[in-house]
């Protein structure tokens, strides 16, 4: 049986925020030293940045770009990461049992995110693990205020006159997390989150932050942590934050498909919790999500990787350098699909991260840069998911899962550009094995062209881009697409990720 849904103008989801194509640089393992940042490198620039890796970044079309992390973050001292270089200390980063050299900080990566592309724009996390409201408002001086006071001058005098005018703040990381440095109850994180916000307010009402909400949504303390914080910090916040990784358990591929199951349950209830509180203070405002780590990443490896690692303080040691298959990116398309159909509320978006770490990027020190073959379905999504987010309400024949139960095969939304009546169709199916005919109806659209069908699939499910062979994988032409009468029939291959452009 084929898989239906019917699109019409008049039922849309909303609109997407450019920020729903966010990144994360984290000071972890490559992601900056031998990823964005090595001066020895032959395609290095003047500031010590790869041009070649900034010429993937800007193809993979990212917007907020959150800075410096992660748990490292709730570590950090940002003083050491300004001013000339061979003064900055060298320190523990006791988050990732990694030496931080500091030769790359907050000006070098405002740098980067200046020829990150034209929509790129920093994130900064401010460190409520070890550090308070001090340390925050200090570091907010001197990022933003133009001249005239002690910190915004010494960040002149180490050589940027112009503020970096940075306007997202995250108010910590994951501090829900036992294993967060400086991790906290959700009543004292709340309390020092409010008075950090409160603080930052006072020199700049404009900022947009966001609040820690849980982890993952199977921590213990899921939504009873976002209720209490968000108690403390309603009125003061913007957004609260999600964090989910996947991968596949077992064997189970079926499950691992159906993971956007567990993240667009994830976006509703955190959305409940947010309303349940703002209701209970008779608030009109309305707290905006934002899901600022997603991905795949086969966090099990990692954990027995660093059990068995020796406490030996490597300086940008090759950590969670997960290499991505085809299923991998089925999955980051289905991910992606996921935050668009909830683009009313997810407002912000970080695939975690950006380059050698859980990256759709990869590079070799003093070698090439490749991409993922997750890179694609991102790239794509950011291109082409920009507009109006349409009501997707899928008919599909379903499968049983053991994780999730029974999923329907067809995953999938439709964004339309208001500029030009375009429409994009993003659809996985999730299918292991059978090919799934899709039926769209386009009600008053006023469509008739198949512009493009891409597709990502492979006869291989685990075939992916390697240093060896990097352009093993990438998305290709799709057959049969037929667009008339205002029906579009379309057959999807099994286990694929396509966008399908309709004109
Ligand atoms: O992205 C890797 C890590 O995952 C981040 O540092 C942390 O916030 C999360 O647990």
């Amino acid at each position: 049986p084929a898989a239906r849904f019917t699109l019409d103008r008049a039922f849309t989801v909303g609109r997407v925020d450019p920020r729903l194509f966010g990144s994360f640089v984290e000071h972890l393992g490559r992601c900056v030293y031998t990823g964005i940042h090595e001066p020895d490198h032959p395609a290095a620039d003047e500031d010590g940045l790869r041009t070649d890796v900034l010429e993937l970044v800007r193809e993979l079309g990212v917007t907020a770009i959150r800075y410096p992390g992660g748990n490292f973050v709730s570590a950090y001292r940002w003083e050491d990461s300004v001013g000339p270089v061979d003064e900055r200390p060298r320190r523990l980063d006791p988050a990732w049992r990694s030496t931080e050299t500091n030769r790359f900080g907050l000006s070098e990566f405002i740098a980067f995110v200046a020829k990150a592309g034209p929509q790129a724009e920093p994130m900064m996390a401010v460190n409520l693990g070890t550090r308070g409201v001090a340390e925050a408002v200090e570091l907010l001086e001197y990022a933003n205020h133009p001249s005239g006071t002690a910190l915004s001058d010494l960040r002149a005098a180490h050589g940027d006159a112009e503020p970096y005018g940075i306007r997202l703040w995250c108010l910590g990381n994951e501090m829900d997390g036992p294993w967060q440095t400086g991790h906290k109850t959700a009543r004292e994180y709340g309390r020092l989150a409010a008075e950090t916000a409160r603080a930052m307010r006072q020199i700049d009402p404009g900022l947009q932050l966001v609040a820690c909400g849980s982890s993952h949504q199977s921590m213990p303390t899921f939504a009873a942590w976002e209720a209490t914080v968000l108690e403390e910090t309603y009125d003061l916040v913007d957004h609260v934050s999600l964090h989910a990784y996947y991968e596949e358990h077992d064997g189970d591929r079926d499950s691992f498909l159906a993971s956007a199951v567990d993240m667009e349950s994830f976006i509703e209830n955190v959305v409940a919790t947010c309303d349940h509180v703002g209701a209970r203070l008779k608030s009109k405002k309305r707290i905006q999500l934002s899901f600022d780590e997603w991905n795949v990443w086969y966090m099990s490896r990692f954990q027995a990787e660093s059990a068995a690692a020796p406490l030996d303080w490597p300086e940008a040691p090759r950590l969670l350098e997960d290499s991505y298959s085809v299923t991998d990116a089925v999955v980051v398309g289905s991910l992606l699909i996921a935050l668009l159909r909830h683009a009313d509320r997810v407002t912000v978006a970080c695939l975690a991260q950006l380059v050698n770490v859980i990256a759709p990027i990869m590079t070799e020190p003093g070698g090439p840069a490749w991409r993922q073959t997750t890179f694609f379905p991102f790239a794509q999504a950011s291109r082409h998911g920009r507009g109006e987010v349409l009501d997707v309400r899928v008919e599909s024949p379903v499968h049983e899962t053991a994780r999730y139960g029974e999923v329907p095969l067809l995953h999938a939304t439709a964004v339309r550009d208001p500029e030009t009546g375009g429409v994009t169709v993003f659809a996985v199916n999730r299918d292991l094995r059978r090919p799934l005919p899709l039926r769209v109806t386009l009600n008053g659209l006023g469509l008739d062209t198949v512009v493009e069908h891409s597709v990502l699939a492979d006869e291989d499910p685990d075939a992916r881009n390697t240093l060896a062979d990097p352009d093993r994988v990438a998305p290709r032409k799709g057959e049969g697409a037929v667009l008339a009468a205002g029906i579009l029939d379309v057959t999807l291959e099994p286990l694929s990720w396509n966008v399908i452009r309709l004109a």
